[in-house]
């Protein structure tokens, strides 16, 4: 009913690979979506803040000045979170009317809830007059969600929707966060990186994600490491439980894989020769790390029967969304494949679409 202050926004992300390694000081190679969260905000009309979204139909209410963990549940807690967060810093947060919109999949992996936080953070930083950047906002994002939301993540999916930019991945070490953005011409290359959305549902909130991060603690613990990312091959291969062996073995073969990747893209190699490293990393996922379901696999498997050069799971697992590496010339074909794969076993339709790198949070208007 009245004019914004502004409006900012911030991406949903994709994972190319460098999967739960992020909570193992270890690598990932996400790149932004060009789907976002967008935020218009303006100063409180009353004396408390309001969030409403153009996806859910309750309005929430809470202050900034004292919103606590325990206090907003639901979607809106990734929105009380970051106020909270950022109050936590020493940030001045004022009360503000809040107005979201969103085309992120919501429960697809592809990180809905750090497009959210970081929108909101963008916007409350640039209402309060206050420049916090990039990584610190990230890394306020993620403590939302950890610690307000109560989702054990690690910092990929907040880092990629701050630093994304066009045809560039965001390698990022999460020992340091410092980051490499690597070029990734998919265009130039007539290629298309192809996001199959499964639609089987995934959640991190239900304990499985969290199991594989007490998996990998306890590897560590049991290596005598700091984090898996300090790990050699052989001291693994000698772990004496199997499935901790597994688990520790996909975290030090997917970083392998990541920098074997940036290697290639960061040289100027055609894109197509990192195919070999998205099927092993799915395979890993599935074989040791034991993430995939079959909707996934199904569709991994049957995208690269179909032509895809690469294929892989994308984000934390138990569902989501699949992504092919795919000449331009064979996308309906893949797409097709993968439709038919699924009318066969009476699963509903994928929704697929072709994702290319873009631009990292901020202001829209
Ligand atoms: C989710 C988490 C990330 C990361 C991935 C798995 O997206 O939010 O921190 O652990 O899973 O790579």
């Amino acid at each position: 009913g009245r004019a914004p202050a502004g409006a900012w926004f911030a991406p949903g992300r994709v994972n190319l690979i460098g999967e739960h390694t992020d909570y193992n000081d270890g690598f990932v190679l996400p790149f932004a979506l060009p789907h976002r969260t967008v935020v218009a905000a303006a100063p409180a009309s009353g004396s408390r803040t309001t969030v409403s979204s153009a996806q859910e139909a309750d309005v929430v209410e809470f202050r900034a000045a004292a919103v606590v963990p325990g206090d907003v549940p639901g979607w809106a807690g990734y929105v009380a979170g970051m106020f909270w967060a950022l109050r936590e810093a020493g940030h001045p947060v004022p009360e503000v009317d809040i107005v979201l919109d969103s085309d992120v999949p919501v429960g697809a992996g592809l990180s809905s809830s750090a497009a959210l936080e970081c929108a909101v953070g963008v916007a409350l930083a640039d209402l309060a007059g206050v420049v916090v950047g990039p990584s610190p906002l990230a890394v306020l994002a993620r403590r939302a969600e950890n610690d307000f939301v109560g989702a054990p993540t690690g910092g990929m999916d907040q880092m990629a929707s701050m630093h994304g930019r066009p045809e560039r991945l965001v390698f990022l070490d999460t020992r340091d966060d410092t980051i490499e953005l690597t070029p990734f011409p998919l265009a130039e290359h007539g290629l298309t990186l192809l996001v199959i959305d499964s639609r089987a549902p995934h959640a991190h909130a239900d304990g499985r994600y969290g199991e594989r991060r007490a998996d990998c603690a306890a590897a560590a613990a049991a290596l005598g490491v700091r984090a898996l990312r300090d790990a050699t091959p052989d001291a693994v291969a000698a772990l004496p439980d199997e499935r901790i062996r597994r688990r520790a073995r996909h975290i030090v073969t997917e970083n392998d894989r990541v920098r074997d990747v940036v290697a290639l893209l960061a040289g100027g190699s055609d894109p197509r020769t990192i195919g070999p490293a998205l099927d092993a990393s799915h395979a890993s996922m599935r074989d040791d790390f034991e993430i995939t379901v079959p909707h996934v696999d199904v569709a991994a498997e049957v995208a690269r029967e179909a032509g895809a050069h690469g294929s892989r799971m994308t984000g934390g697992g138990f569902g989501g969304c699949v992504i092919a590496l795919c000449d331009d010339a064979d996308v309906p074909a893949v797409r097709g494949a993968v439709e038919k794969a699924y009318a066969d076993r009476g699963w509903s339709a994928p929704v697929t679409f072709g994702a290319a790198p873009s631009e990292g949070a901020g202001r829209l208007a």
